[in-house]
Formats: C-alpha cells, sequence, structure tokens
C-alpha cells in the first residue's frame, strides 16, 4: 500500500521488523487526519502480516512529531470536534494493535507526538530528543491520552509540572522519569531499534502478544485481579508447540525456532 504521509519499509537486517517513517516534513511530522488514518492503515497491514513480529515507529531526525497539526484544528467548533469525536478512532486504531510497537523519538515529540510515542509499547529516545505536552500554550489540553498516560509514565507532579508549564524535557530527564527506556546517539537510532524490534520479532509472536497483554493489563487492573490474568495467560502458553520448542530448546542447547502454532 502507498501512503502519502508514511514511508513502509522491510529492513533488510532485520526480517521480521517493519519500520513506518512518520513522512509530513513540511510541517514536522504534524499529525493530520490523513497521517492518522495512514498510520491506522499501516498498522492494521503489518497486525495481518504473518512475517510481521515488531513494529518500529519514527519519525525524522528533527522531529518524532511536533504535535496534532494546529492549521487543521484551529478553525474548528465544538459542533465539528464532538460530531468527528476528534482522533478517537484514530486513536483506538493504534491502541488496539496487538504486536509490539516500538517509538524511535529524534528531535520533538510535543502534544499529539508525545502522546503517539506514549501509545506505543516503550520509547527508545536519540538524544537530541525532547519530549512535551505543550497544549497549555495553546489554551487547550492533551487530547489523546497525554494526561493519563503521562501520569501513569511519570508520576503525578512531574506530569503536572510539564503539562501546566508547557515546558520540554530532554532525553536524560525522560529516561530518568521512566518515559523512556533507552538512550541511543541520534545517528544510530533508527538500527538500533530495528534491532532491538528484530529480537522481539525473533521470538514466539504467541507469547510475545500475550505479554504485551498483560503488561497492559498492569495499567487497567487492580494487582490481584492482574496477577490472577497472569497466571492463566501463563498457563495457556503451554499449549503451544512454541513453549515444547523454547524449553526444549534451552535444555538441548540451542537456539529455539519457533513457529508460532
Ligand atoms: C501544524 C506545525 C506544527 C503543528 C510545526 N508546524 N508544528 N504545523 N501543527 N503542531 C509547522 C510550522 O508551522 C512550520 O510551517 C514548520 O512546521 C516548521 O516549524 P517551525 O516552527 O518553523 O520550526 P522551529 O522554529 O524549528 O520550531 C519547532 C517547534 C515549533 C518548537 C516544534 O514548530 C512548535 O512549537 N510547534 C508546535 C508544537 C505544539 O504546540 N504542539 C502541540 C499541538 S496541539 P511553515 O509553513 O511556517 O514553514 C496537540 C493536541 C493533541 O498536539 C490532541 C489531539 C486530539
Amino acid at each position: 500500500m502507498a501512503f502519502e504521509t508514511l514511508i513502509v519499509e522491510r529492513p533488510t537486517t532485520a526480517p521480521g521488523v517493519a519500520l513506518i517513517r512518520l513522512n509530513r516534513p513540511e510541517a514536522l511530522n504534524a499529525l493530520n487526519s490523513v497521517l492518522l488514518t495512514e498510520l491506522g492503515q499501516a498498522l492494521a497491514q503489518a497486525q495481518g502480516d504473518d512475517t510481521v513480529g515488531c513494529i518500529v515507529l519514527t519519525g525524522s531526525p528533527k522531529a518524532f512529531a511536533a504535535g496534532a497539526d494546529i492549521k487543521e484544528m484551529s478553525d474548528k467548533s465544538y459542533a465539528d470536534m464532538f460530531k468527528a469525536d476528534f482522533f478517537t478512532a484514530q486513536a483506538r486504531a493504534i491502541e488496539t494493535v496487538r504486536k509490539p510497537i516500538i517509538a524511535a523519538v529524534s528531535g520533538y515529540a510535543l502534544g499529539g507526538g508525545c502522546e503517539l510515542a506514549m501509545m506505543c509499547d516503550f520509547i527508545l529516545a536519540a538524544d537530541t530528543a525532547k519530549f512535551g505536552q505543550p497544549e497549555i500554550n495553546l489554551g487547550v489540553a492533551p487530547g489523546i491520552g497525554g494526561t493519563q498516560r503521562l501520569t501513569r509514565l511519570v508520576g503525578k507532579s512531574k506530569a503536572m509540572d510539564m503539562i501546566l508549564t508547557g515546558r520540554m524535557m530532554d532525553a536524560e530527564e525522560a529516561e530518568r522519569a521512566g518515559l523512556v527506556s533507552r538512550i541511543f546517539p541520534a545517528d544510530q537510532l533508527v538500527d538500533e531499534a530495528v534491532k532491538v524490534a528484530g529480537k522481539i520479532a525473533s521470538q514466539s509472536p504467541l507469547a510475545t502478544a500475550m505479554n504485551k497483554e498483560l503488561v497492559n493489563a498492569a495499567y487497567e487492573t487492580t494487582l490481584t485481579t492482574g496477577v490472577a490474568l497472569e497466571r492463566r495467560l501463563f498457563h495457556s502458553l503451554f499449549a503451544f508447540d512454541d513453549q515444547k520448542e523454547g524449553m526444549a530448546a534451552f535444555v538441548e542447547k540451542r537456539k529455539p525456532a519457533f513457529k508460532g502454532s
């Protein structure tokens, strides 16, 4: 599928990885309706393709994404936003992908850009990355999960500081705060993210999907319910050939060859 605002690649160095680049350089990858709709389509395509085990979402060296497209939103009325249920369907299309998505963030990840990165499963950052929720400067609020996900990731104090002042956080502060899992030099970020994704794609896709579901459940349930779900899914993994293969390979001191069955 050809896209107007995205470039989708299959890196030869990592079979099993789909690399999606946001591509609106003229607007620092600002998220407009076309881009978010296309992103949902590209993710659905990756989800439906058995040869894809992990997805990397990235932008350009200057910007992962500088936010939702302010020029698209500026003249909208409350009725317009409400009738369109602005970006709800597009966000759902990202939130419901069952394969892992790594955000590889270089440069600005602001507003909707920061929210998009947080919708991914984890964030790898370039040393040039800058995160922020500057919506307050526009007289609005984050609208695709920022107040909720940032607070869960970095805690109330830093989330309030970021959201009420609109200030940016650099990569080191973001890593210290728990927003980012690792930092790489900017010129190596995408290669390193593809390498990490390649490692994930080499695992059992069944176990990977269940592990993703379980970590996400930690945000939605009580500890008792989450641990009970974990135990059930852990037990259920013993129904798959991949569990037999993974454990046999360990005992036989060889690499496992997972089949996804
Ligand atoms: C539309 C944008 C944009 C955006 C940048 N551009 N961000 N267009 N929406 N969010 C455009 C600029 O208008 C400009 O176009 C071009 O990209 C380059 O940007 P500059 O500002 O010239 O670059 P620079 O001086 O380097 O500054 C970079 C920047 C700044 C600090 C990132 O662009 C900026 O502050 N952007 C807005 C960040 C923001 O407020 N994000 C939150 C948006 S609200 P021209 O045509 O002039 O060259 C949001 C709500 C989410 O995200 C909720 C959704 C439901």
